[in-house]
C-alpha cells in the first residue's frame, strides 16, 4: 500500500472491510487526500479517489469510469452481471438511459410530496410503540423499520406482506464478523425477495393499482416499455438503495446530534432547522462511504497512469471532509453551507431517490422533536454495522425524556 507519512506515522492502510476503517474513517481519509489522493490497494485490487474535485471529475467522466461491473467491491455484487440486481445503477449509456428515462417520472417532487401523509402515518406507526417504554433500541425499534415500509409503500406491497419483506430485506444487509459478502441467509432472502416481487408484478399486470409498479408497467418512452426481468431488478434496487442508506442516515443523524448538544439544541428549539439537521449529517457522516467504478480506457490522475479495467473507489466521505471545499470540515456544524454535498453521488447515476430520502428523514427527525425533550445513548452497547460502503449503527440504546 502506498504513502508514507512525514510524521512517521506509518504506511497507510486503507480497506473498506477493515473494522479500524469502519470505527474512524476520517483521520485516513486525510492521509489519503494530503499524502496519497490516487491510493492503491494491491491486496483487493483497487485504487482510491478521496479528494472532492478529483471525484467529482471521475462522477462526471462516463467515458472513462464505467458503472456496468457494479458499485461494490463485494463478491456478489462484482462483475458483468451486476445490473441484474443493481439494475440502473450498474449501467453505462445507453441502457441506463433508456431505464433512467422511464423511471425517473416516478421520482418527481410532485410524486414524492404525494407520499409524504403516508410517510408521515409509517413513522408514527413506529415510534410511538418504540417511544411508549421510554428506552428502545433506535435502529431495530425505529429507524430501521421506516424506510423498508416506505419503499413497500411506493411499490404498492400490501399491508399484510410488508413485515415479511422487512425481515427478508434485513437477512439481506445483514453482515457476519470477518464474512465480507452477503450471509447464505442474505443469498436465500435475495432470492425470496425475487419470487415476491416477481409474483407481485404478475398480479399488478392483472389488477393495475395506483403505484409505482403499475407506473412502471405502463410508462412508455418513444415506443419503448421495461420488461418484467427489467421492473424486478429495479424493485431489487429500491430495497439495496433506499433501506439501509436511510435507516444509517437517521442513526448518524441521532448520535452526532447527542454527541453534540449545542447543534441538537438547534433542531429541537426550532423544528425549521431539520433540515439543516439531515443536510449536516449527510456531510459529516454520510451512510453512503463510497463506490466503485472500472476504467474503460487508462487515464492518468495526479500524475499516476491506471490501466483500463481497474477498480477505483471513489470516496464520498472523503470529498465531504476536504477542507477545500469545506470551511472546518470536521467540525458537526448546522449553520454551513451545504452545496458542495457529495452524498448522493454526482453526474448520471446521482440518487434517485435523494429527494425521497431527504424528505423521509425530516419527517423522522421531525417526529422525534416533536415527542422528545432530551435523550441518551448508551454508548458502551451501540454497535456499528462492518459493511464494507454502508456506514452507520447495527443497534444505538437510545433512552428518552417523553415531551
Ligand atoms: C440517505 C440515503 C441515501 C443515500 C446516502 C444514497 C446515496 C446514493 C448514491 C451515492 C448514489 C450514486 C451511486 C453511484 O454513482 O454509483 C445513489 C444512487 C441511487 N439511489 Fe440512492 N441513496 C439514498 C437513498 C435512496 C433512496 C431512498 C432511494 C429510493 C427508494 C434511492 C435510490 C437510488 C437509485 C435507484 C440509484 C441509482 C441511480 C442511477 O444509477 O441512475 N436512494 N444513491
Amino acid at each position: 500500500m502506498t504513502g508514507a507519512s512525514a510524521l512517521d506515522l506509518g504506511p497507510i492502510e486503507f480497506s473498506p472491510y477493515d473494522y479500524r476503517i469502519h470505527d474512524d474513517p476520517y483521520p485516513t481519509y486525510a492521509r489519503m487526500r494530503s499524502e496519497a489522493p490516487v491510493f492503491r490497494n494491491e491486496e483487493f485490487d483497487f485504487w482510491a479517489l478521496s479528494r472532492h474535485n478529483d471525484i467529482l471529475s471521475a462522477f462526471r467522466n462516463i467515458e472513462v469510469f464505467s458503472n456496468s461491473f457494479g458499485v461494490a467491491l463485494d463478491p456478489s455484487a462484482y462483475g458483468p452481471n451486476a445490473h441484474r440486481t443493481m439494475s440502473l445503477l450498474a449501467m453505462d449509456p445507453p441502457n441506463h438511459s433508456r431505464i433512467r428515462s422511464i423511471v425517473t417520472k416516478e421520482f418527481t417532487p410532485k410524486k414524492i410530496a404525494a407520499l409524504e401523509p403516508r410517510m408521515r402515518a409509517i413513522t408514527r406507526e413506529h415510534l410511538e410503540p418504540a417511544l411508549d417504554g421510554g428506552a428502545f433500541d433506535f435502529i431495530n425499534d425505529f429507524a430501521g423499520l421506516v424506510p423498508m415500509d416506505v419503499i413497500s409503500e411506493l411499490i404498492g406491497v400490501p399491508y399484510a406482506d410488508r413485515a415479511e419483506l422487512r425481515r427478508l430485506a434485513d437477512l439481506l444487509v445483514h453482515r457476519e464478523e470477518g464474512v465480507f459478502d452477503v450471509t447464505p441467509q442474505g443469498f436465500e432472502a435475495a432470492i425470496e425477495l425475487f419470487v415476491y416481487y416477481e409474483a407481485f408484478l404478475i398480479d399488478r399486470r392483472l389488477h393495475p393499482g395506483d403505484d409505482l409498479t403499475t407506473q412502471l408497467i405502463e410508462t412508455e418512452v418513444n415506443g419503448d416499455r421495461l420488461t418484467n426481468e427489467e421492473i424486478i431488478s429495479f424493485l431489487f434496487l429500491l430495497v439495496v438503495a433506499g433501506n439501509e442508506t436511510t435507516t444509517k442516515l437517521l442513526g448518524n443523524a441521532w448520535y452526532w446530534a447527542w454527541c453534540n448538544p449545542e447543534e441538537r439544541a438547534k433542531p429541537f428549539n426550532d423544528p425549521t432547522r431539520i433540515s439543516d439537521w439531515v443536510e449536516e449529517t449527510l456531510r459529516f457522516d454520510g451512510s453512503t462511504q463510497m463506490v466503485l467504478r472500472r476504467t474503460h480506457i487508462p487515464i492518468v490522475i495526479r500524475d499516476t497512469h491506471i490501466d483500463a479495467g481497474a477498480r477505483v473507489f471513489l470516496l464520498i466521505g472523503s470529498a465531504n471532509r476536504d477542507e477545500d471545499v469545506f470551511d472546518r470540515a470536521d467540525v458537526y456544524d448546522l449553520d454551513r453551507p451545504n452545496g458542495d454535498l457529495m452524498s448522493f453521488g454526482n453526474g448520471r447515476h446521482f440518487c434517485l431517490g435523494a429527494l425521497l430520502a431527504r424528505h423521509e428523514a425530516r419527517i423522522a427527525l421531525d417526529e422525534l422533536v416533536k415527542h422528545v425533550s432530551d435523550y441518551e445513548i448508551d454508548e458502551a452497547l451501540m454497535a456499528r454495522v462492518h459493511s464494507a460502503n454502508v456506514r452507520g449503527f447495527a443497534t444505538l440504546p437510545t433512552t428518552v425524556k417523553v415531551r
